[in-house]
């Protein structure tokens, strides 16, 4: 049985107008702009408005990555959101970007892997097409980070931004579309970072509320440090499971959290600054959106060419990690 080649053939993505500083979160908390640049690379983010949920930012992305594709929602068979920031613990997001979108005849489901979501969500959505049950299928990274952070924490409110991008995957030509994927757990040292509170652990209580329990809890060095080595080691791996070498890498995606984890990972990995997009500037981290948005932004300003080798990597709240490597298989998009 020939074997079927999985590639991307739309992106959208969509973030909130809102834009918070530095100075801005310098009123709120004890901090500065000149220590969260220096320590993270992040100027300002989006903050979606407060009647504003993760599936109206999921939509908008999702219908511009429609339109690049071509299809009409109806076609697609899977809609996948990867978010940590659902409107509601059930019904699902897919569901409620399926019943705006109308995709009629689409299966929809969330994955929760934190920050390797997007990616994560793309290897699953992948599978279901090469596997023969689905053709068309749309993977979503979505976040309203700013209503699960404590704005009074200095150690994260400075960290996180809200926003979404979207793909649809389909089948592509041989040899181009994905090549190599590695999804990975660390369960052990899940703690680190955590939402505690709001599921069956601990339901939502006055108690909850009064401790900030329904709010991000990190311990940023633990996170840093599996991050830097995750993102070296996993993109070694599946760079050698599509048989490439990292002087073959044309582009890399990496997920944006922090400036000094991607110059800590490119220099590890021999990369120079051209390689990448950054866009952890302008938004800080989006978590599942990171990726999505990073890849829209390069492909429309013509970073990325058809038959490139892009590698998609991320890491997050799990401990997890996932990566991608590519061969670009669309023309230059017109802007
Ligand atoms: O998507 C995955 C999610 N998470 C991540 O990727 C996070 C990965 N970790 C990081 O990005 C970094 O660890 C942080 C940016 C979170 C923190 O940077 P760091 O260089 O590891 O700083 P630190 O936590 O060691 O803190 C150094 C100092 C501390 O003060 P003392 O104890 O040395 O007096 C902190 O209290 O900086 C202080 N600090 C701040 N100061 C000003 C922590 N946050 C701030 C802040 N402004 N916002």
């Amino acid at each position: 049985m020939k074997k079927i080649s999985v590639g991307i053939t739309g992106l959208g993505s969509y973030v909130p107008e809102r834009v918070v500083t530095n100075d801005d979160i310098s009123k709120l908390v004890e901090t500065s702009d000149e220590w969260i640049v220096t320590r993270t690379g992040i100027k300002e983010r989006r903050v979606a408005d407060e009647n504003v949920a993760t599936s109206d930012l999921a939509i908008k992305a999702a219908e511009l990555a429609l339109e690049d594709s071509g299809l009409d929602a109806d076609e697609l068979d899977l809609i996948i959101v990867a978010t940590a920031t659902p409107d509601h613990a059930f019904p699902s997001t897919a569901a409620l970007v399926q019943k705006n979108l109308g995709a009629s005849k689409a299966a929809a489901f969330d994955l929760s892997v934190g920050c390797s979501g997007f990616i994560y969500g793309m290897v699953t959505g992948a599978n279901f097409i090469t596997s023969g049950m689905y053709k068309k299928v749309l993977v979503i990274g979505a976040e309203t980070l700013s209503k699960i952070v404590d704005w009074t924490d200095r150690n994260t409110c400075v960290l996180f931004g809200d926003g979404a991008g979207a793909c649809v995957l389909e089948s592509c030509d041989e040899s181009f579309g994905i090549l190599a994927s590695e999804l990975g757990s660390d369960g052990l040292n899940g703690d680190v970072l955590i939402l505690p509170a709001g599921g069956s652990r601990y339901p939502a209580t006055a108690e909850t509320v009064k401790n900030k329990l329904h709010t991000i809890k990190m311990d940023g060095k633990e996170v840093f440090k599996f991050a830097v080595r995750v993102m070296e080691k996993s993109s070694m791996r599946v760079l050698e499971e599509a048989g490439l070498t990292q002087d073959q890498l044309d582009f890399f995606i990496p997920h944006q959290a922090n400036m000094r984890i991607v110059d800590a990972a490119m220099k590890k990995l021999q990369l120079g600054r051209e390689k990448t997009h950054i866009n952890m500037d302008k938004y800080g981290n989006m978590s599942a959106a990171s990726v999505p948005v990073a890849l829209d932004e390069a492909f429309r300003e013509g970073k990325i060419k058809q038959g490139d080798v892009v590698l998609l990597i991320a890491f997050g709240a799990g401990l997890s990690w996932a990566s991608i490597v590519m061969r670009w298989n669309r023309r230059d998009r017109d802007v």
